[in-house]
């Protein structure tokens, strides 16, 4: 699973600054050092390695007042695009730009980068501006409402959510809530203290809980995006626990660990389904949870 982090080291701060050159300095005949500008010390950074340390993914978010950050140097590995990385990167950043209380991000995009962020939820605002004398930027402008800010496709969301509370009314109890989707990434967070076992720890039985839901969620968004309808349920999984959760409880399902012919419904069969949910404590990996479910096709009007 892909883990977005900020840059400590000073090692790790050239790692970052030197990949940003590689993609967006040196394709353009850029010198070195013109991926740095004035704001690189009051902004947010933030980075995603591969197994071997290197860095595949870079962006970065300063603030142009209280109420605006613009979110600037995005970038992920030629060959590694299209896999959600961009987004991950950027869901991180209007993380941050939301816990400082940001109204609006606005970010220059080229030309060809416009159509990513528009599936990142921001709006083409205003005419298109010359930058360095080559490459055309068109300004655009994403503004954080309470769903938009942490949802791709708000209205999913919230109807999830809602099926959720009101057919499994327990979820509610346990605090379950979405707490943000990627269109690649889905991630459910709970309540640890409505969960607590009497170790002070979350109940194992819970985490299963959160697991199932957030696989189940999955598996919802995806018909969603696919247009295609079916009721979902779970055949068979596994999980295993590897640590104890003390903190914060959050399961996130990564739409590259989900296995489906979803296709099969449209001849009216079943369609299997084979996912993985990863528990985590804040950012520590607890337990991992590898589900089968059931898409039974829409039952037809009699
Ligand atoms: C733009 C960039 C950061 C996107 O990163 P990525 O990891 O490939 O993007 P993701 O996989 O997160 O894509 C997210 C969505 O954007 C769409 N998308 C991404 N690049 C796209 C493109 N060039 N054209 C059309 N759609 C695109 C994807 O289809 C995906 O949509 P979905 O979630 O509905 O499936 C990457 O292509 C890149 O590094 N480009 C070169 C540098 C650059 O232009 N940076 C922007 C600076 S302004």
């Amino acid at each position: 699973m892909h883990k977005v982090e900020t840059p400590q080291s000073e090692e790790e701060f050239e790692a970052y600054f030197d990949f940003r050159w590689q993609m967006l300095g040196s394709p353009w005949n850029f010198p070195k050092g013109s991926e740095r500008d004035e704001y690189e010390s009051v902004s947010e950074h933030r980075f995603i390695r591969d197994q071997n340390g290197e860095v595949i993914a870079v962006g970065r978010l300063h603030f142009n007042t209280p109420e605006e950050a613009q979110v600037r140097h995005i970038a992920v590995s030629n060959d590694l695009r299209s896999k959600g990385l961009g987004k991950l990167i950027v869901s991180a950043l209007e993380a941050v730009a939301r816990a400082n209380g940001v109204q609006r991000i606005v970010t220059n995009s080229r030309d060809t980068s416009i159509e990513f962020f528009e599936s990142c939820g921001y709006e083409v605002d205003g005419n298109p501006t010359v930058e360095l004398g080559v490459l055309n930027r068109q300004q655009m402008i994403k503004r954080l409402t309470e769903m938009n800010a942490i949802m791709l496709h708000p209205a999913w969301c919230s109807e999830l959510q809602k099926t959720w509370h009101e057919t499994i009314p327990i979820t509610e109890q346990m605090g379950i809530k979405l707490f943000q989707y990627s269109g690649r990434t889905l991630e459910a967070r709970a309540s640890l203290n409505k969960n607590v076992n009497l170790h002070g720890t979350m109940f194992a039985g819970s985490i299963f809980s959160l697991a199932t839901l957030t696989g189940w969620g999955m598996i919802f968004l995806q018909l969603k995006q696919l247009g295609r309808d079916g009721d979902i349920v779970l055949g068979d999984a596994d999980i295993h626990y590897h640590k104890p959760l003390t903190l914060t409880p959050r399961a996130v399902c990564n739409i590259e660990t989900l296995s489906a012919k979803f296709a099969v419904l449209d001849k009216g069969k079943k369609c299997n389904v084979k996912l993985q949910v990863d528990i985590l404590d804040g950012d520590t990996p607890v337990a991992e949870f590898k589900g089968i479910y059931w898409v039974l096709p829409p039952r037809k009007e009699e």
